[in-house]
């Protein structure tokens, strides 16, 4: 029964409770925010585009980094902005070569675009720039500010608690998707420094892995106003309790970094309808694709089900399933929102349009 989750006085304790849950059972926590963020700003030959080099200070040292922020050419007044992490991050968005290649980053990339050992290299650059639609997003009136996920903490088993956030936080008792739900929220701080942007109208977004880490981020963030998770999967969006696709188990063993250190599946107690329901009573937007099996686009539309009771509804007020299994079909209880496309597992042009419909 999530009922309590919606209501003003209850809410905080209980969502604070269940929050500790998914830190405990799952996630870990999220390292502790740091003690201040300072941004230089740099222009770019690329239309509307800056470098943010981002400087954190924390009690054990200075951690800097950088992002990229595409503002709209109309702004008479401030912007709502789409704040995300990506894989590839802003070298895949951008025409020119001006953006730096970071050399300590390690991303999951696709491996066609010739980037070996997880490394940032130019054969990525624009290449994943239909995954960021820079001029939609501005006919929409948003900016985008957007990182690279491995510079912030490398997706590698290995690494990732060597270099990046991990190290100016003890103890590690968080996993990477804590460390990048960590970081979106580290964003939001830079766009509160902005003028430029509406901090009252920030959407984080993210796609599969990143997807996990968006919703986890929300749960901790009231600060973001909506979440789209895209085809987000297991420990996003995709329960436990509908068998289909990946599995926690299979999750932990390809990718022995992204939950805490020493998770013990066998205790879990929570699902992910649960988590969904954190991000109440803000809006939640969730996309699945039809071919994407491994993230289960169908568990994933009873998650949200499930996690509206957060907000009022009961999971009847929803169209069944065999009825969402259709081409273009968006079922929306305003402000919950969901939509599965034809094709596989990406973030495509049409994910936007249709979150944007949502939006407006
Ligand atoms: C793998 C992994 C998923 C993840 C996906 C991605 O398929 O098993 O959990 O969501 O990678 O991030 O692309």
């Amino acid at each position: 029964d999530l009922s309590g989750i919606g209501s003003p006085e209850a809410a905080r304790a209980a969502k604070a409770g269940w929050r500790d849950r998914f830190a405990n059972e799952l996630y870990g926590p999220l390292p502790e925010p740091p003690l201040s963020v300072s941004t230089l700003r740099q222009p770019l030959p690329d239309q509307g585009a800056e470098r943010l080099v981002i400087e954190l200070e924390t009690r054990i040292g200075k951690f800097r980094t950088d992002a990229c922020l595409w503002l709209p050419d109309t702004q008479d007044k401030p912007v709502p902005l789409i704040c995300g992490l990506d894989f590839a991050g802003p070298i895949g968005v951008l025409s020119s070569d001006s953006f730096p290649l970071d050399p300590t980053a390690r991303a999951y990339t696709r491996p066609d675009l010739g980037a070996p050992d997880g490394r940032l290299t130019d054969s990525l650059r624009g290449a994943t720039s239909y995954r960021w639609p820079v001029d939609l997003m501005h006919r929409h009136g948003y900016a985008l500010l957007l990182s690279c996920y491995g510079s912030w903490t490398p997706d590698d088993p290995h690494l990732w608690n060597q270099q990046g956030v991990a190290v100016f936080a003890t103890p590690q008792d968080f996993g990477a998707i804590s460390c990048w739900a960590w970081a979106i929220s580290r964003l939001i701080d830079v766009a509160s420094g902005l003028p430029e942007i509406d901090t009252s109208r920030i959407a984080a977004v993210g796609h599969s892995r990143l997807g996990k880490a968006a919703l986890w981020a929300s749960a901790w963030d009231d600060r973001i106003g909506t979440v789209f998770a895209n085809n987000s999967g297991c420990a996003g969006a995709a329960p436990q309790a509908h068998p289909v696709g990946e599995t926690l188990e299979q999750l932990r063993d390809a990718y022995p970094h992204w939950l805490r250190p020493d998770v013990d599946l066998s205790s879990i107690t929570t699902d992910q309808h649960q988590l969904l329901a954190l991000t109440c009573p803000r809006a939640l937007y969730i996309a699945c694709a039809e071919d994407d099996i491994w993230a289960d686009p169908l568990g994933t539309y009873e998650a949200l089900r499930a996690a509206s009771t957060a907000w009022g509804y009961d999971p009847t007020d929803w169209p069944n399933v065999e009825e969402i299994w259709q081409p273009g079909t968006q079922p929306s209880l305003p402000p919950l929102g969901y939509h599965i496309r034809p094709g596989g597992h990406d973030l495509l042009p049409c994910d936007w349009r249709q979150f944007f419909e949502f939006l407006n």
